[in-house]
C-alpha cells in the first residue's frame, strides 16, 4: 500500500499523535432500530467497535484512550436495557482480559464502580488487578460516570483533608484538582471523538477537556473503526493548538 492510502503511514508523518484520546461511544441504540433490532443487539455491535479501536490506537501510538461506555445519567434507562448493558460489560472482561494482558493494556475503570452488581464488580476489580503492570497502552472504561459526581467527590475529599488540617486552603490549585480526579496521572485529553453527530458533552470529563481538539463523527459507534480513528486524529493533526495565544 502507498504511504497516501494508509492512513497509520500518513499519522505517523503528520506530525504528533495525541497521547490522549477520549470517545464519547454513541448511536449502538440508532445503528439497532436502523435495522430492525433491539438496542441490546445495537451494544452488542458497539462492543465489536471497543475491540477495534483499542488495537487501532494501539498501532497508532497512543498513551491513553478513555471510553465512556455507561454514564451515571443511563442508570434511568429501562431495566431491560441497563441489565443488558451490565452482561455485556461482564462479557467484555471475560473475552477480552487475556489478550489486553497479552498486548500491554492496562485496563482502568473509572466511575462510582460502588453501584455495580458484585458478578461486574468482581470482574473489573479482576482485570484491573491482572493489567495493573501493563504499560503499552492505558484504557480508561468510564462506567457509572458523571463529570459533575467525580468533581463533587474531589471537592468533598479536599474538604476534608483541609478541615482535618491536613492540607492548607493555599495548596489547593489545578494540579491537585486534577491529582484528585479518577484521571489521576493521565494527561488531558488531546482529541475527544464523539460519534452518532450529537454536539454535547453529556457531563463526560467537564474539567479535563479545557483544551481539548474536539471532533464530532457522524458514524454511529457500532460502524466506528480503525479507518474513522484514524481519520480523526488526521484531522486532530491538521489543527492548530493555541491554549488562548497567538501564533509564534
Ligand atoms: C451509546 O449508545 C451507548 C450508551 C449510552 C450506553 P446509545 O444507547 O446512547 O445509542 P442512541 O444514542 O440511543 O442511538
Ligand atoms: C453519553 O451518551 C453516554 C455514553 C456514551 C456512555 P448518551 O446517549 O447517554 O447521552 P445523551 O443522552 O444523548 O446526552
Ligand atoms: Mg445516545
Amino acid at each position: 500500500m502507498s504511504d497516501a492510502a494508509d492512513p497509520l503511514a500518513q499519522i505517523r508523518t503528520h506530525g504528533a499523535v495525541p497521547r490522549h484520546v477520549a470517545i464519547i461511544m454513541d448511536g449502538n441504540g440508532r445503528w439497532a432500530r436502523e435495522r430492525m433490532l433491539p438496542r441490546p443487539l445495537g451494544h452488542r455491535s458497539g462492543m465489536k467497535a471497543v475491540r477495534a479501536v483499542v488495537e487501532a490506537a494501539l498501532e497508532a501510538g497512543v498513551e491513553v484512550l478513555s471510553l465512556f461506555a455507561f454514564s451515571q445519567e443511563n442508570w434511568q434507562r429501562p431495566v431491560t436495557e441497563v441489565s443488558a448493558l451490565m452482561s455485556l460489560l461482564e462479557e467484555y472482561i471475560a473475552r477480552e482480559a487475556a489478550e489486553l494482558e497479552r498486548r500491554g493494556v492496562r485496563v482502568c475503570f473509572l466511575g462510582e464502580l460502588d453501584r455495580l452488581g458484585p458478578g461486574q464488580r468482581n470482574a473489573v476489580d479482576a482485570v484491573m488487578s491482572r493489567t495493573a503492570c501493563c504499560d503499552r497502552l492505558r484504557l480508561n472504561l468510564f462506567v457509572s460516570y458523571g463529570s459533575r459526581a467525580e468533581m463533587v467527590l474531589a471537592v468533598r475529599g479536599i474538604a476534608e483533608d483541609a478541615a482535618a488540617g491536613r492540607l492548607a486552603p493555599e495548596e489547593v490549585g489545578e494540579d491537585l484538582i486534577s491529582q484528585r480526579m479518577f484521571t489521576a496521572g493521565c494527561p488531558d485529553p488531546d482529541l475527544l471523538i464523539r460519534t452518532s453527530g450529537e454536539q454535547r458533552i453529556s457531563n463526560f470529563l467537564l474539567w479535563q477537556l479545557a483544551y481539548t481538539e474536539i471532533f464530532i463523527s457522524p458514524v454511529l459507534w457500532p460502524d466506528f473503526g480503525r479507518k474513522e480513528l484514524f481519520d480523526a486524529i488526521l484531522d486532530y493533526q491538521r489543527r492548530e493548538r493555541r491554549f488562548g495565544r497567538v501564533q509564534a
